[in-house]
């Protein structure tokens, strides 16, 4: 249910305002701006399905069922935070067209930075945090089989912008953004201007250097599930394809692979 929000910011989130923060960029997407959906990853899956064949920006005022990773639900309320999807129609083989999970959580990084002035760091696989609150969440999906492409890429990403109330079960993980917070529409063109160059070659890892040094799970204690055990170990390493491996305390080494591993940093109040 959604508390009471105060709207601090009266950033009207339009087509018209997409096209000047985009800029040149507007020729290369289609944009599409919402009220109000269920879900931009599920509106994007229906334009797939429709055989779009040139990227998407959908974007929503509020989600009425945002989703989040692991089933999990993303609280979206009405203005105060950034919810959005690129649809990405590609040729590539799938196998190479996952690394846009990583490259996706740098380039949001990089756009909350040049516009928000803030540095958040990365919780392996995609969150991003601030001072220790969970602002944003990147949900990565994929349909395969559809038209003529390999696949169409569909990368959902929620930032709290300015949300100051928390349902109860999220208040002590999540928090915003805030500050000197730019306007939705220059954040999503920054998102896009950083994120294009990967999607169109998913080759280029060069987003690994910022993914490393913005972890906040490198050098930590961590613990995840593996089938019904509980385990633990130090985060040691992050492969070029992302995965992260582990250095259990049997000196053994475990390589976890994004999917369904939710990792905690231990010690840390936040670590969901
Ligand atoms: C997570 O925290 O596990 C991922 C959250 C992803 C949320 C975004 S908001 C826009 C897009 N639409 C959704 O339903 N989910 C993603």
């Amino acid at each position: 249910m959604e508390k009471h929000q105060a709207s601090k910011f009266h950033d009207a989130l339009t087509r018209e305002r997409m096209r000047e923060a985009l800029g040149d960029a507007f020729d290369e997407v289609s944009v599409i701006t919402l009220e109000e959906c269920g879900s931009t990853n599920d509106e994007a899956k229906k334009l797939a399905l429709e055989g779009v064949s040139r990227p998407v920006l959908i974007v929503a005022d509020r989600q009425l069922a945002g989703r989040g990773r692991l089933g999990r639900s993303f609280y979206s309320p009405s203005q105060t935070g950034l919810y959005c999807s690129i649809l990405y129609p590609t040729n590539e083989p799938l196998q190479n067209a996952v690394s846009v999970t990583g490259a996706a959580s740098v380039a949001v990084m990089r756009a909350i930075r040049g516009t928000a002035v803030k540095e958040t760091e990365i919780k392996w696989v995609n969150d991003l945090y601030l001072d220790g609150k969970k602002v944003c969440g990147i949900l990565t999906e994929a349909l395969t089989g559809v038209g003529a492409y390999e696949a169409h890429l569909i990368v959902g990403i929620g930032v709290n912008l300015t949300t100051d109330a928390f349902p109860e079960e999220i208040s002590s993980i999540a928090g915003a953004v805030g500050g000197a917070c730019t306007s939705r529409a220059e954040l999503l063109a920054a998102i896009w201007r950083e994120l294009s160059p990967y999607l169109k070659n998913p080759s280029d890892r060069s987003w690994l250097e910022d993914y490393r040094s913005h972890s906040m799970v490198l050098g930590r204690q961590i613990e995840w599930i593996r089938g019904e055990e509980r385990r633990q170990g130090i985060a040691s390493e992050i492969t070029e394809e992302g995965a992260l491996v582990a250095l259990l305390p049997n000196g053994e080494r475990e390589l976890l692979r994004t999917g369904d591993i939710s990792v905690r940093v231990k010690n840390f109040a936040s670590g969901r």
